[in-house]
């Protein structure tokens, strides 16, 4: 068997799919952005069309600029944002709506209601998940309140739900599959994962009939086969996970007590708890981190909305950066006085706070403040919501040794930021050489599914070191800056209005 795999990472702004050989080499890359819509204050859509023909181009692209026919394609391997919700016709394959992303607010107040009816330490206890709306299930039922007829038809046994990998699937195979893998499960407010199975007494809470729901296996499994029309060979898809459970098998986090962080438009920091679930005290998710022949692994996930989109906002929003790379060069500039404090709460406060009400702020402007300050305020306000995650985790999971943080991602690209995260956290910070480790889990769990990649010692003992940040703030400083970040956050959660 040629070992070649297809990676598909359909993320929250672009699709890519990556080619990887049997060494576990990147040999072909596609990508493309697809438009955003915001049709209401907070509220997130895409067009599920926009999900699949992207995906559909980058796989051609991928196998082209690796010059490879789909037949020397051993298996495709998915990866995907999560908890962003599509809902279809069964038998036409038409979406009904466009689908609500992870990051859409326009269930706060369904959210808020259940909580005051006191039904959040039901549902974190049965999917250890949080009342909030970055969830799943609560677009789903928005969904089927809202489009006309819907909810009828999701009655009559007419439509059905999936998280983008399952819509992913679902075209690949031209509907023969409506299937999900055991960690996007876990991500959707339905999903027991202490029996591994579809709740119907969150279903019923929710109003989400489960007629709507796919099938749930392990993250290595047969999850159907491409028809052939698409790339010219079929090709067996086998390996699924959310993206930052894909990353963390990507990072071969496999042991309990490591962690990693992945920093895109948000950060998502997850820690392996093994083979028990670890219900947070503060705030956190626990998680399903993956599922292999039956056995769950599980995590606690610090879940941050804000971290490559502050820098996003630097650009687009106050056009003090040119290109994203700019930011370090412009934050390094800034003189070493007071700090200025970015909360970036743009679309609420994710872990440990969770308040979808608050809003960003700026703390600490004086005269001089310039561009330079809001740079170094930016990247500074990674480490500080890193921070608070790792707390968290610690004061929930009692670690043996020293915690090191595995991260990925675009923002690890800057030396000055792993830096001051390292820093800040007052803990080593290790950046490997494959910062492409999302698509490599994905890519891991379908080859080693086929049988055409190593398991999963061998896998780990791959992960190369690239560069090992240590702490080197003084403790009395970095102190003084914390308390200076605790005081931001609590006035920002000081609602306004
Ligand atoms: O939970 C949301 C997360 O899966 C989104 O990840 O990388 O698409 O921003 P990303």
């Amino acid at each position: 068997m040629a070992g070649f795999i297809l990676a598909i990472d359909q993320g929250t702004t672009s699709s890519r799919a990556i080619v990887f050989d049997k060494n576990m080499e990147n040999c072909g890359v596609g990508q493309e952005e697809f438009p955003q819509h915001f049709p209401h204050s907070g509220w997130v859509e895409h067009a599920p069309d926009d999900l699949w023909q992207s995906t559909l181009r980058v796989c051609r692209a991928a196998l082209e600029a690796a010059s490879l026919e789909a037949s020397e394609i051993s298996a495709i391997g998915i990866t995907n944002q999560r908890e962003t919700a599509v809902v279809w016709d069964r038998k036409t394959g038409e979406p009904v709506y466009n689908a609500i992303v992870w990051q859409d607010r326009r269930t706060a107040a369904f959210c808020e209601k259940l909580r005051q009816d006191g039904r959040e330490p039901l549902v974190s206890e049965k999917t250890g998940l949080l009342l909030d709306p970055y969830f799943s299930g609560t677009k789903v039922a928005w969904v089927l309140d809202n489009v006309k007829g819907a909810r009828a038809r999701a009655d009559a046994g007419e439509l059905a739900f999936g998280t983008v990998d399952s819509w992913l699937i679902w075209n690949l195979t031209k509907g023969a599959r409506h299937v999900t893998d055991a960690t996007n499960a876990s991500r959707t407010l339905l999903f027991n994962i202490h029996s591994n199975s579809w709740d119907e007494e969150l279903c019923g809470l929710l109003g989400v009939p489960m007629s709507l729901l796919p099938e749930v296996l392990d993250s290595a499994a047969d999850f159907g086969t491409s028809v052939e029309s698409l790339f010219g060979a079929p090709l067996p898809i086998c390996g699924v996970a959310g993206d930052q459970q894909a990353a963390t098998v990507g990072q071969a986090c496999f042991a309990p007590g490591m962690v990693k962080s992945t920093y895109g438009t948000g950060c998502f920091a997850l820690l392996n708890t093994g083979s028990e679930p670890v219900a947070s005290s503060n705030r956190l998710l626990t998680t399903i981190a993956y599922r292999l022949n039956g056995e769950t692994t599980y995590a606690l996930e610090g879940s941050i909305f804000v971290a490559g989109a502050a820098v996003q906002w630097l650009r687009d929003g106050l056009g003090v950066i040119g290109a994203a790379s700019d930011t370090q060069a412009l934050a390094e500039q800034a003189a070493d006085r007071d700090p200025l404090y970015l909360v970036p709460a743009f679309v609420g406060l994710g872990a440990p706070h969770w308040d979808p009400d608050a809003r960003g702020a700026v703390f600490g402007l004086t005269r001089d403040s310039g561009p330079s300050d809001f740079a170094r305020a930016a990247l500074e306000s990674v480490g500080y919501q890193t921070r608070d995650l790792i707390d968290a985790m610690q004061a929930d999971w009692a670690a043996d040794g020293e915690t090191v943080l595995r991260v990925d991602g675009g923002m690890t690209a800057s030396d000055w930021t792993m830096q001051f995260l390292s820093d800040i956290l007052a803990a080593p910070v290790d950046r490997p050489e494959v910062l492409e480790t999302t698509a490599l889990g994905a890519a891991w769990l379908a080859g080693h599914h086929v049988g055409a990649w190593p398991g999963m010692e061998e896998f780990s003992s791959h992960w190369r070191l690239q560069k090992r940040f240590a702490p080197g703030m003084l403790q009395d400083k970095r102190e003084k800056l914390l308390k200076g970040w605790r005081e931001a956050v609590s006035r920002t959660r000081k609602s306004l209005f």
